[in-house]
């Protein structure tokens, strides 16, 4: 981790919007009064609240008999209680007005569109439970996922949860070496998998790369393998078994057992400071409640609601709010296979009319390639079935947050700007959409019976309206346990940050609490710069850059200079309606010098066709830094979306 300084923050503070009384009226929570009681009660008796919704929330096969066992690093929540994740999530909706209710609907990028209810998607999940069972696979055994966001996918994780396997969803971007990998890692028996899925029109292969990534798996003994584009795939005998055969027979009811609240649920991969990723363990019951507890109050359920969260399976967006938060407190799902510009750069906002959805959880960087579009797209629709706008992944802009609230949440939708990790299994920071006043660019406020704080090197507290590392000074149920075979590595990341603060969760991000309390999230604290002794959040210097009117997308990495520490090197990407010029590049610094300050001036400024990403969309700052520093890039590039774009840097260099 690079040199844990405090750093300037410089973003500015902005106005802030009330929920509508309209909201207000009907939301689950709106008085501040009981929310303050609440809050209090979670963070100063956090045994007692967590208990008591732990007892509300979930459905127990035997109670539990200890909320909390804490030896940092290590926690333990639900002691003694038994349930199972499955029937928390389907059978508690049988025998209930929600049975016949839709769980998922589904719209493949062609266009095809199923819906599952809440009983049929438990007939399937028993059937692949038993399917699960009939190969061989116990309790604690580990299983890979790897699918097109089709309702297999949710089928296999639920299916996992009921017999007790652990489940691996790695997303289907990934690579044949980065499935082995992970396979190897977490020595998984089993692999769910598809011929392909759709993107862009064309067909992802998925089973080509299952085939290529088990020759090197010597744990893998099955490959389960869902048809969903019709394409080729060679099928190994013995080994490879296609979803619809085993199914011909399979029971669709499933007697699940019992698990205790600490059972494994998954294992999902994500990047860390090195190169190898990280195996981030999480288990039943403290995952699951938190997960519940969180979608309930921060997208404000309702029994009518139609949810859309566009991340993929495959990261824990997915696993937690379109997953397990979602289908165990009974909601409609939906769920859209492709790309957001297929067939044209409207299809969400089609989908969002044609099937009347009400809440849209997506990425900044998502919006800001809507923005990029052009409002035309937005325009053809109405969009009035929207009542609620959620934001995750990295910090908004801004503008990206105006452009969202006035274009496609009509001024009406409050916009819940989500904090969390992989790590953290829940949303941590975020406004209640009928307590919070919002203000565009900030996660605002704690979710209930978490405790986070921005504080200096020593783990002390800073002073408001100065930047510091982020931290989380108590545990909570839905936090990760360990990394996946290997807990010092865990200890180390996560619970070493703060000499004498073994209990201390340091989250890699630095923050800013504003003089109202509210979290202002500057980004991983190893893209945090350092130019002229002047700490700076990369994403403040976006932000500044995004908010002129040729810029589409910025990202901005440090370069070692001998006289300021580091310099300050920015690639930009323009809107359409711009070119690139000598002119430009000055009135861009004019630019951040007026939003920011001097100070964050950019030395250099490159024009660029695209940025490097990651396939969730993430700007691979790391790569940049690299090519920022030697002109080369030699790093690790396998979590690259599109190649093609680091030559193009190369070739446009000054
Ligand atoms: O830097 C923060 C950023 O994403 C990191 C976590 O990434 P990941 O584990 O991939 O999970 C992403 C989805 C939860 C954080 O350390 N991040 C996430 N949400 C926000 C954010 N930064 C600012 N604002 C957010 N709302």
């Amino acid at each position: 981790m690079s040199t844990p300084q405090i750093f300037v923050s410089l973003q500015k503070v902005g106005r802030k919007f009330k929920p509508s009384a309209a909201f207000e009226r009907l939301a689950n929570l709106a008085d501040p009064m009981a929310y303050d009681q609440l809050y209090a009660e979670s963070v100063n008796a956090p045994e007692k609240f967590w208990g008591r919704q732990a007892k509300e929330h979930l459905v127990w096969r035997k109670p539990f008999k200890q909320v909390l066992e804490w030896k940092p690093p290590h926690v333990q929540w639900f002691l003694g209680g038994k349930l199972n994740v499955s029937e928390n999530c389907l059978d508690r909706h049988l025998g209930t007005a929600r049975e016949n209710k839709a769980a998922i609907i589904f719209e493949g990028e062609p266009g095809d569109v199923r819906t599952i209810t809440y009983k049929q998607l438990h007939f399937h999940v028993c059937r692949l439970a038993h399917i699960l069972e009939n190969t061989g696979i116990k309790s604690g055994d580990r299983i890979a996922i790897y699918l097109p966001m089709i309702p297999e996918a949710v089928i296999a994780m639920l299916a996992c949860a009921r017999v007790g396997a652990v489940h691996t969803v790695i997303f289907g971007g990934f690579s044949a070496e980065a499935i082995k990998d992970r396979i190897n890692d977490c020595q998984a028996k089993l692999v769910i998998t598809a011929d392909g899925g759709w993107r862009r029109g064309k067909v992802i292969e998925l089973k080509a790369n299952v085939d290529r990534a088990v020759e090197g798996t010597p744990t893998v003994q099955t490959v389960l393998v869902v048809k969903r584009c019709g394409n080729e795939v060679r099928m190994v005998e013995g080994r490879d078994v296609w979803w619809k055969e085993a199914w011909e027979g399979a029971p669709n009811r499933h007697d699940a057992k019992a698990f205790d609240a600490e059972h494994p649920l998954f294992i999902l991969y994500t990047s860390g400071s090195t190169g190898k990723p990280k195996g981030v363990l999480h288990t039943s019951a403290g995952y699951l409640l938190g997960a519940k507890l969180s979608a309930h109050y921060i997208f404000d359920l309702k029994e009518t609601d139609r949810y859309f969260c566009s991340a993929d399976i495959g990261w824990i967006t997915g696993h937690s709010y379109v997953v397990y938060g979602l289908l165990s407190n009974g909601s409609t799902v939906f769920l859209y296979e492709g790309a957001p510009n297929q067939p044209e750069p409207d299809r969400f906002w089609s989908m969002i009319d044609r099937h009347g959805l009400t809440i849209l959880y997506t990425a900044p960087t998502a919006i800001r390639a809507f923005m990029r579009w052009g409002d035309n797209y937005v325009l053809r629709h109405r969009l009035d079935s929207l009542r609620l706008l959620g934001s995750v992944g990295e910090p908004i802009n801004p503008e990206a947050w105006m452009w969202y609230h006035t274009m496609i949440g009509k001024k009406k939708c409050p916009i819940v700007d989500t904090w969390w990790q992989t790590e953290t299994g829940s949303i941590m920071i975020s406004p209640l959409p009928g307590i919070t006043p919002t203000k565009p660019g900030s996660a605002t406020l704690p979710f209930f019976g978490i405790l986070p704080k921005v504080v200096d090197e020593k783990g002390e507290e800073v002073p408001r309206n100065s930047g510091g590392k982020l931290a989380i000074m108590q545990p909570w149920p839905s936090m990760l346990r360990t990394l996946w075979g290997d807990d010092d590595r865990f200890k180390q990341a996560y619970f070493s940050e703060f000499p004498g603060k073994p209990g201390v969760y340091f989250t890699g991000d630095g923050a800013r609490q504003d003089e109202d309390g509210y979290f202002w999230i500057v980004g991983r604290i190893d893209d945090v710069l350092n130019v002229s002794g002047h700490r700076i959040g990369t994403a403040e210097i976006e932000s500044a850059l995004v908010s002129h009117a040729a810029v589409a997308e910025a990202a901005a990495v440090g370069r070692p200079d001998e006289l300021k520490g580091q310099s300050l090197v920015v690639f930009v990407t323009l809107k359409s309606t711009h070119t690139a010029s000598d002119e430009l590049k000055e009135a861009l610094r004019a630019h951040v010098g007026k939003e920011i300050g001097s100070l964050a001036k950019p030395d250099t400024i490159r024009f660029a066709a695209g940025l490097p990403k990651t396939r969730s969309g993430k700007i691979m700052r790391r790569l940049l830094k690299e090519l920022a520093t030697s002109g080369e890039i030699k790093g690790d590039t396998t979590t690259l979306e599109d190649f093609s774009v680091i030559s193009a840097l190369k070739s446009d260099e000054e």
